[in-house]
């Protein structure tokens, strides 16, 4: 069983956690876009698929933890998928965007970086062209970490900017958000990007 797998079964006041002020400037961006369908990549307990559906039509949610998808079933989402993010269930150019919040860090070990170049080409093998992309991930000491949040991978400005290699930047900022545990001293990439 993966360790989110149990956490969402051992944490059910994660099904509370508010979403993030990502998700708000995301919503911002698909509008100026005209996004219609869009995927929320390891989605988790769904909190922030579940404010994109009050303001999208098509919102897909895709995660490996069926715990965390029942929890975002319970919030009212649907079209929900158990799935890996690294061979993903969609055919070629078939979302308008694709939210991924907080996923990338998870790998960790020498297979991190093949398991994010996998999730980075499903990514751009899914999108429309001119697809966009919304991508956070941790950021930090790749090395030392931070042994307040173990078992991650901290991405370095390099990480972050060679796994968005083949995207083009938008925007980026590196600020403070809210995980989905609730932590709001979650530092994290942003970026904004469209496959180009
Ligand atoms: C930090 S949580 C973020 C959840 C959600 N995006 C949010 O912000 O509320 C990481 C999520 O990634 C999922 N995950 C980890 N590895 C995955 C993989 N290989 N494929 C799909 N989901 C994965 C976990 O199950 C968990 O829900």
């Amino acid at each position: 069983m993966s360790r989110w797998q149990q956490f969402f079964i051992d944490e059910p006041e994660l099904a509370l956690v508010e979403c993030s002020k990502c998700s708000k400037r995301a919503t911002e961006l698909f509008r100026k876009h005209n996004c219609k369908t869009i995927l929320d990549l390891a989605c988790g307990a769904g909190r922030e698929s579940r404010f994109f559906s009050t303001s999208f039509p098509f919102v897909v949610s895709s995660d490996y933890s069926i715990s965390g998808l029942r929890m975002a079933s319970a919030k009212g989402n649907t079209n929900l998928i158990c799935s890996d993010a690294r061979k993903l269930p969609f055919p070629n150019k078939s979302f308008d965007a694709v939210y991924c919040y907080g996923l990338l860090h998870e790998f960790i070990g020498n297979n991190a970086p093949e398991n994010v170049r996998l999730v980075m080409s499903e990514i751009g093998r899914i999108l429309k062209n001119n697809g966009l992309l919304i991508l956070t991930v941790l950021c930090g000491d790749p090395v030392n970490g931070d042994p307040e949040i173990p078992n991650v991978q901290f991405f370095s400005d390099e990480m972050y900017f060679d796994a968005t290699t083949g995207f083009e930047c938008l925007e980026y900022f590196e600020y403070d958000d809210i995980s989905c545990t609730g932590n709001p001293y979650y530092h994290i990439h942003y970026g904004a990007f469209v496959k180009s």
